[in-house]
C-alpha cells in the first residue's frame, strides 16, 4: 500500500527566486524507512514540509504538482486533518516542546487534548508513546529538565500519541551528542518495527546505511536518486552532491573490495565483513 505519493512536485518560496522543489517525484509504500540525504539547499527540508502541508498551507508561494500523505491530497486537506495521518520532528527538541505543561506525561497529553477522546483512550494512547520511546520513567519530570535525546523522544512520543501512520524527521539528531543520537536512532527503528511510514533528513550516513530500505538523495531541488542504500552509496559520483559515502564503502573501494553477488561496494560492517569472507 502507498503511504506518500508525490507527483512532479514544484515549490517556490514567496520571497524566493527560484524553485526550491523542482519536479520531485517518488513513491513511498507502507512502513519504509527512507533516508533523504542531499547539501545543504538541496530542498531536503521544503519536502519535508510538503510532506505535512506547511508547504503550502504554512508557507504560501508557488505550487504545483500534487502530494496525497495517507490517502489525503495535501492541497485540499487541512493542516489539522494532515497532522492526523503525518508527523513532522524538527531538528531542535528544544523548540518542539511547548513549555505549557510541568510534566512529561502532561506535555503528551496537551496534544491529544483537542482530538476528543475519552480519558481511557487518553491514558492508553499516552503511557504507549511514553512506553514506546523508552520515556515512561520519566513522565512525572519537567521537560526541560530532561537531556536533549531524551527531550527528542518526548518530541517523538507527543506524535505517536496522535496515532499518525507516517513520520517524517528533519535531521533529529544534528543537535543531539552521540548517546542521543543513538537513543533516537534506536526508537526510530522501534517505530519501523511497529509498521510506521519514516522519511528521516539524516547528514549521518552509516546510520541511514543500516536501517533505511531506499534512499533519496536530492541536489539543487532535484530528486537525483531513490533507490536501495547500496545502489545509491555506491554511486561514483556521489561525493559530487557533497555526500561522503559510508565509512564502510570507503574502505572497501580503496581495497577493491566488492560484494560477490551484486558486484557493489558494501555499505555496513556486516556487509563488509561479508564481501572480505567471499575472498578465499
Ligand atoms: N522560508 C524560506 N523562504 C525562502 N526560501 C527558502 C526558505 N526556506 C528555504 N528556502 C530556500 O529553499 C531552498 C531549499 O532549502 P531547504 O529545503 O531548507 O534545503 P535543505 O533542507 O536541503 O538544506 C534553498 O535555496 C533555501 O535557501
Ligand atoms: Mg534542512
Amino acid at each position: 500500500m502507498k503511504k506518500i505519493i508525490v507527483d512532479n512536485l514544484k515549490y517556490r518560496y514567496p520571497s524566493a527566486q527560484e524553485l526550491a522543489l523542482k519536479g520531485i517525484s517518488l513513491e513511498i509504500e507502507k512502513g519504509q524507512f527512507i533516508g533523504v540525504i542531499g547539501p545543504n539547499g538541496a530542498g531536503k527540508s521544503t519536502l519535508c514540509q510538503a510532506l505535512v502541508g506547511l508547504v503550502p498551507h504554512f508557507y504560501h508561494g508557488a505550487y504545483g504538482g500534487s502530494v496525497v500523505v495517507g490517502g489525503l491530497e495535501v492541497l485540499k486537506s487541512e493542516i489539522s486533518a494532515l497532522a492526523l495521518k503525518v508527523g513532522l520532528v524538527f531538528q531542535n527538541p528544544f523548540t518542539q516542546v511547548t513549555g505549557a505543561k510541568l510534566t512529561v506525561y502532561d506535555e503528551v497529553a496537551f496534544g491529544l487534548e483537542n482530538m476528543g477522546l475519552d480519558r481511557a483512550e487518553m491514558i492508553e494512547r499516552i503511557d504507549r508513546a511514553l512506553t514506546l520511546l523508552d520515556i515512561y520513567r520519566y513522565k512525572d519530570r519537567n521537560p526541560f529538565d530532561l537531556s536533549g535525546g531524551q527531550m527528542q523522544r518526548l518530541a517523538i512520543a507527543s506524535i505517536i500519541a496522535m496515532k499518525p501512520q507516517i513520520i517524517v524527521l528533519d535531521e533529529p539528531t544534528s543537535q543531539l551528542d552521540p548517546q542521543g543520537s543513538e537513543e533516537v536512532f534506536r526508537a526510530v527503528d522501534k517505530l519501523k518495527s511497529e509498521g510506521m511510514t519514516l522519511v528521516m533528513v539524516e547528514h549521518k550516513i552509516e546510520k541511514i546505511a543500516e536501517y533505511a530500505d531506499k534512499v533519496a538523495l536530492l541536489s539543487g531541488g532535484e530528486l537525483v536518486d531513490f533507490d536501495r542504500p547500496i545502489r545509491v552509496f555506491s554511486r561514483p559520483d556521489l561525493e559530487r552532491f557533497g555526500v561522503a559515502a559510508p565509512v564502510y564503502t570507503r574502505i572497501c573501494r580503496d581495497l577493491k573490495i566488492k560484494d560477490e553477488k551484486t558486484g557493489l561496494y558494501p555499505i555496513t560492517l556486516e556487509g563488509a565483513v561479508a564481501a572480505v569472507g567471499s575472498l578465499e
